[in-house]
């Protein structure tokens, strides 16, 4: 039988990309070939996002784009899935009707069958319900020959309801995959020579919260710690509210949990952040900083923002500006807020002007432009482990790794480094790397 090519074009977050991967596996096992060459596929796969309204619109600029190769292969078959089909369902077809189907964000594991469908003729698929269980994908995704680190999902969805987000809507009822299932995926990429190991969830430390059996978050991750050949632990998203003592003592414990946490804040202003849902005040969020910097001095903690909710006043504005002084993040997303049809915080009235939230979308990110720089300076003459991916893009002769605070490193070294963890002493600290001079292996 004729080989078939498979591209998937991948819009969203880390969640979103773990995603594709698994598309990727499940398709390969069904004897496709994944191609990076849109022209040459078969089939296309969208794996869109909807959590801003400028996702949506580069989802549809590119099935624009896209779709154009129908003229020239007419066999070519195009599915769009993911956040925004979800939200869209079949109203994906009134924008684009190229679209051969949708898949929602619980139908991953069905696009085996679901392709079969569409090929056999089946017209206008849209598949976007929810299922009260998580989906197994039944298949292993292995990692690409040398790579180092892998994605694990631990969870979906999102019980949280913060007031201008529209994950649950989209990804359905928060729920925990079995921790054995976790565990023997992970001893698996180890095996194949993965050594770092990131855990993903909407909000990972409620983790265990629908389970029997008594695992949470902590026990989950003493249980990676004891996997053989893995060397670090990441995880993300961490919500503040669920931010335990015990798992903020694990930065200390846990010798391969690596010293960062992303703990999105989202607003400095205890009135917005009411109005977000967000289920604490600014005060707790510096407290649960604190512990974190006590227990772990050297952890480093990056964060998101949203500039302009509804009603986000001058003052609300300021209280933001004045906790990013005091905190000092490592590094920050900030977003302006992007209004999303079914979420609560659309019903809210005063709008803050279009032009005030790029003013103070531009203002934060010089100031955390500063704090990084300051922060990554400051490391300089210091002594880092750095566990090393490959050559550098920039220099035949440098290599580049991640220490364990996830800041890129770039020093002089060769190929065979690849794969290995190196101590590295910093010479020069820029805002978006370190550069350094390896010491020993
Ligand atoms: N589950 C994660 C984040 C998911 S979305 C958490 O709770 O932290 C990633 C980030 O997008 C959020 O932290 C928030 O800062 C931003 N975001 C979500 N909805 C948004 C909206 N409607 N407008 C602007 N930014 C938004
Ligand atoms: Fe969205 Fe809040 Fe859930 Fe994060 S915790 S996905 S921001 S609802
Ligand atoms: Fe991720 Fe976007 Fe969906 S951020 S969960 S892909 S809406």
């Amino acid at each position: 039988m004729k080989t078939r090519y498979i591209y998937i074009a991948t819009f969203g977050c880390q969640m979103n990309v773990h995603d594709s991967e698994q598309m990727a596996a499940l398709l390969e096992e069904e004897g496709y070939r994944l191609t990076q060459d849109s022209a040459r596929a078969d089939v296309i796969l969208f794996n869109t996002c909807s959590i801003r309204d400028k996702a949506e619109q580069k989802a549809f600029s590119e099935l624009g784009r896209l779709v154009k190769l129908k003229e020239k292969n007419p066999g070519l078959l195009v599915g769009f899935g993911g956040c925004l089909a979800q939200h869209l369902g079949e109203g994906v077809y009134k924008r684009e009707k190229a679209v051969d189907f949708v898949f929602g964000t619980h139908h991953i594991s069905r696009l085996p069958e679901i392709l079969a469908a569409v090929t056999n003729g089946k017209k206008r698929a849209v598949e976007t319900c929810f299922f009260s269980e998580i989906q197994s994908l039944g298949v292993f995704a292995p990692p690409a020959p040398g790579e180092l680190s892998a994605f694990v999902s631990i969870m979906q969805g999102c019980d949280n309801y913060c007031s201008y987000c529209v994950v649950p809507y989209l990804r359905g009822p928060e729920m925990s995959r079995p921790p054995e299932e976790i565990l023997e995926e992970i001893r698996k990429l180890a095996c194949c020579g993965v050594k770092e190991v990131t855990l993903l969830g909407q909000n990972v430390n409620s983790y265990g919260k629908n389970l029997a059996g008594g695992c949470n978050f902590v026990s989950l991750l003493k249980s990676i710690e004891a996997i053989q050949g893995l060397e670090r632990i990441r995880f993300t998203t961490s919500h503040p509210k669920d931010l335990s003592d015990d798992l903020i003592d694990c930065f200390r414990s846990l010798s391969k949990l690596c010293e960062h946490i992303h703990l999105p804040v989202q607003s400095g202003s205890n009135r917005v952040l009411k109005r977000m849902n967000r289920g604490y005040s600014v005060g707790e969020y510096c407290a649960k900083v604190e512990r974190l910097r006590t227990v772990c001095p050297s952890i480093s903690i990056t964060s998101d923002v949203i500039v302009g909710f509804p009603g986000e006043t001058a003052k609300d504005y300021q209280e933001t500006v004045d906790m990013m002084e005091k905190i000092r993040f490592d590094s920050l997303f900030s977003f302006k807020y992007s209004e999303r049809k079914g979420t609560a915080a659309r019903t809210f009235n005063d709008p803050v002007p279009e032009a005030e939230k790029q003013r103070r979308l531009k203002e934060l990110q010089a100031l955390q432009d500063r704090h990084t720089q300051e922060k990554n300076s400051a490391l300089e003459g210091s002594v880092q482990e750095v566990l090393v991916e490959g050559p550098s893009k920039n220099s035949d002769s440098d290599m580049t790794g991640r220490t364990r605070a996830w800041r890129i490193v770039n020093f002089k070294g060769g190929r065979e480094l690849a794969g290995k963890k190196v101590k590295v002493e910093i010479t020069r600290g820029f805002l978006h790397s370190l550069r350094g001079r390896m010491i020993n292996r």
